[in-house]
């Protein structure tokens, strides 16, 4: 029997010298590049940005970097799942050109000094809050990646919803020719978001996780059938915590610019945002009203 035919590698390079060699065909012949950053560990979540990078692109670079400085001391950082042999073989599947994949010194070289600090959407009280430093962090990596691969446009999910709107805040402000697109959470059947820290879970732990993504929709259903955000919230916030959970928050924001509600001229449109542990993992995800 005929064997199915194994699809390639992609390139995987590893330093800016040689991504940028790399790419100077592709752009000599104008081919449109798209970017997916990403920290690697990748799910169906990671492949469907990667899916709708090679709908809009010719070419699509996927970077896999897990970034030492969006991490605060006492987070995963060191047990962040690495599985690169597997990640490799879905983006094969996927269709990815080119991988970048640097280490921690190439990104960050002895005497590195140039930290980003995003105010804006990155200081209004949520994940900023509760990860102190994180969004520097993400703002540095992310404007490096922009400037070594120059991509004509970025794909980032919006499960993380906050981060997303700092990146297309932190681009616009450095004037930075990508165009900066969300796409949309991937769930499980039971409607918990996709996410690389969804291995941590205990069996019990998986069982309580989509109370999240439950709380978030009926939450949104009543505000937007015209309950007050705060009574659905407060209703919402019990039923979290009587899961097992340990919440951060759950607020409901100005869409685009995360602030709280009532600080805008007209009626903005909302997004739900909640952030909450179980056991040692954190989860988060968002829900538009
Ligand atoms: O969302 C992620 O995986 C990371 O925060 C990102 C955008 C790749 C930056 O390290």
């Amino acid at each position: 029997m005929a064997k199915a035919a194994k699809k390639t590698r992609p390139r995987v390079v590893r330093s800016v010298k040689a991504l940028r060699e790399a790419l100077a065909e592709w752009r000599e012949r104008k081919a449109v590049i798209a970017l997916v950053p990403t920290m690697g560990a990748l799910h169906a979540g990671h492949i469907s940005l990667v899916a709708l990078a090679k709908k809009s692109a010719k070419k699509v670079v996927v970077s896999i970097f897990v970034n030492p400085t969006q991490f605060g001391p006492h987070e995963d950082f060191s047990r962040y799942p690495r599985p690169i042999e597997a990640d490799l073989d879905k983006l094969s599947e996927a269709g990815a050109d080119l991988v970048f994949m640097p280490d921690a010194k190439e990104i960050y070289p002895d005497g590195f000094a140039t930290m980003l600090k995003p105010t804006g959407p990155a200081s209004v009280g949520l994940d900023d809050k509760f990860r102190p430093g994180h969004f520097d962090g993400v703002a540095t990596v992310v404007a490096k990646l922009f400037t070594s691969v120059m991509p004509d446009i970025a794909i980032f999910g919006d499960k993380d919803y906050q981060q997303l709107q700092v990146i297309k805040t932190m681009a616009r402000d450095l004037h930075l020719p990508v165009k900066v697109i969300g796409a949309p959470i991937v769930r499980e059947k039971d409607g918990l978001a996709l996410s690389s820290r969804n291995v941590y879970l205990s069996p019990t732990e998986r069982a309580a996780a989509p109370v999240l993504h439950q709380v978030l929709k009926e939450s949104a259903k009543a505000i937007a059938a015209g309950e007050d955000p705060e009574a659905v919230l407060s209703r919402g916030r019990a039923k979290i915590m009587s899961a097992g959970f340990k919440l951060d928050y759950l607020e409901a924001r100005d869409a685009a610019t995360l602030a709280k509600l009532g600080e805008q001229p007209r009626k903005p449109k909302v997004r739900l945002l909640v952030a909450a542990k179980i056991g040692k993992t954190r989860l988060i995800d968002n829900f538009a009203v």
